[in-house]
């Protein structure tokens, strides 16, 4: 537990790890994850404590022994899906930053910045290939199934994401779709460690996996807005990337089809990269049309859909921490 207290975070992920003050579960998630990246000698050992000394916000892993706790799943098993899930979020960063040719993460330079592209690819699926390790008893198979379809559908959107860069007819509908499978579908796989093994009847494991969804919609969109209006130093990770790079994001999305904004917009794109001034227009009216704001709303809404998938079960400290989250999923600054 220490380890995440002590990380370069700020207030708000202290108090949120506060209230998981009745989850002996992520205390051992910790010390599985310390255990499963020290097993190693020589150069992966090097890369794998500084990966722990990064630390991270372990909201996947939150997520994981919540719905456990709600369910009465096996301690250990859920520890070890938990912390399984936690390497594959963690192995999808680091390939994840190479993509976005991004120098740094969880508030020190990224694996590639440090190390090169070549270290941090082979670090990533060394990752990978501890989760898969971790997950390979026979009693964890429905989780080890959900997983894999996340990390399929993970690459299928970062893939559809890379193919439409730069791309201007762009709808919400296919944004909602690519953020689903890049980020959505390991929150649910998340959520639903609990019921799968605690072999919990299908509502429970809907309702959870729809908050999950829910709460995989709102947690991109925000830090969509976050990388165009949020703080570097306090998200650890570079901000501008999406719109340098050429991604449409929802707050763009709602700019381009803006019925007043819409064709100057189009303009100031047709003049990037390489003109700081569009950039700068660009920027200013996301703010000033209320693309970001109606962004902003979108995953309010996805919040509220969340926490009222909460109501099939009986009030609870899981149930209330699972609405916090998602509440802090909404205000989070990093
Ligand atoms: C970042 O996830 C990647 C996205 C899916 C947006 P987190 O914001 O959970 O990253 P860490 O684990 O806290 O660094
Ligand atoms: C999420 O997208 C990345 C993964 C799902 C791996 P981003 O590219 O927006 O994530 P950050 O902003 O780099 O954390
Ligand atoms: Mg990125
Ligand atoms: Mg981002």
């Amino acid at each position: 537990m220490k380890t995440i207290l002590s990380f370069r975070q700020n207030e708000q992920i202290r108090d949120l790890m506060a209230g998981t003050g009745f989850l002996p579960e992520l205390a051992a998630v910790e010390t599985k994850l310390r255990a499963i990246l020290s097993e190693n000698c020589g150069a992966v050992k090097e890369v794998s404590q500084y990966l722990l000394e990064a630390g991270g916000k372990r909201i996947r892993p939150m997520l994981a022994c919540l719905s456990g706790r709600l369910l009465n799943a096996d301690f250990e098993d859920v520890v070890t899906c938990a912390s399984a899930i936690e390497l594959i979020h963690m192995a999808s960063l680091v390939h994840d930053d190479i993509i976005d040719n991004a120098d740094t993460r969880r508030g020190l330079p990224s694996i590639n910045a440090r190390w090169g592209n070549h270290v941090a690819v082979l670090t990533g699926d060394f990752l990978f290939a501890r989760a898969f390790r971790l997950l390979s008893s026979a009693r964890l198979l429905p989780v080890l199934e959900l997983v894999v379809d996340a990390i399929e559908a993970m690459c299928d959107g970062e893939i559809e994401q890379s193919l439409a860069r730069g791309k201007c007819i762009q709808s919400e509908a296919l944004y909602l779709e690519r953020i689903e499978k890049k980020t959505g579908k390991l929150i649910v796989a998340s959520c639903s460690v609990g019921p799968l093994l605690a072999g919990s009847e299908p509502i429970k494991l809907f309702s959870l996996q729809n908050y999950g969804r829910w709460l995989g919609y709102a947690f991109q969109i925000i830090d969509d807005i976050l990388d165009l209006k949020g703080d570097s130093k306090t998200l650890g990770k570079p901000t501008g990337l999406d719109l340098s790079q050429g991604y449409f994001t929802l707050p763009l999305i709602k700019l381009v089809h803006h019925p007043q904004y819409g064709s100057r917009t189009g303009e100031l794109l047709d003049r990037l990269p390489g003109d700081p001034a569009a950039l700068q227009e660009l920027t200013s009216l996301l703010e000033d049309s209320g693309a970001i704001h109606a962004a902003q709303e979108e995953a309010k809404m996805f919040v509220e859909a969340a926490k009222e998938q909460l109501g099939v079960f009986p009030s609870s400290n899981a149930t209330k921490m699972l609405a916090s989250i998602a509440d802090y999923v909404l205000e989070r600054m990093h």
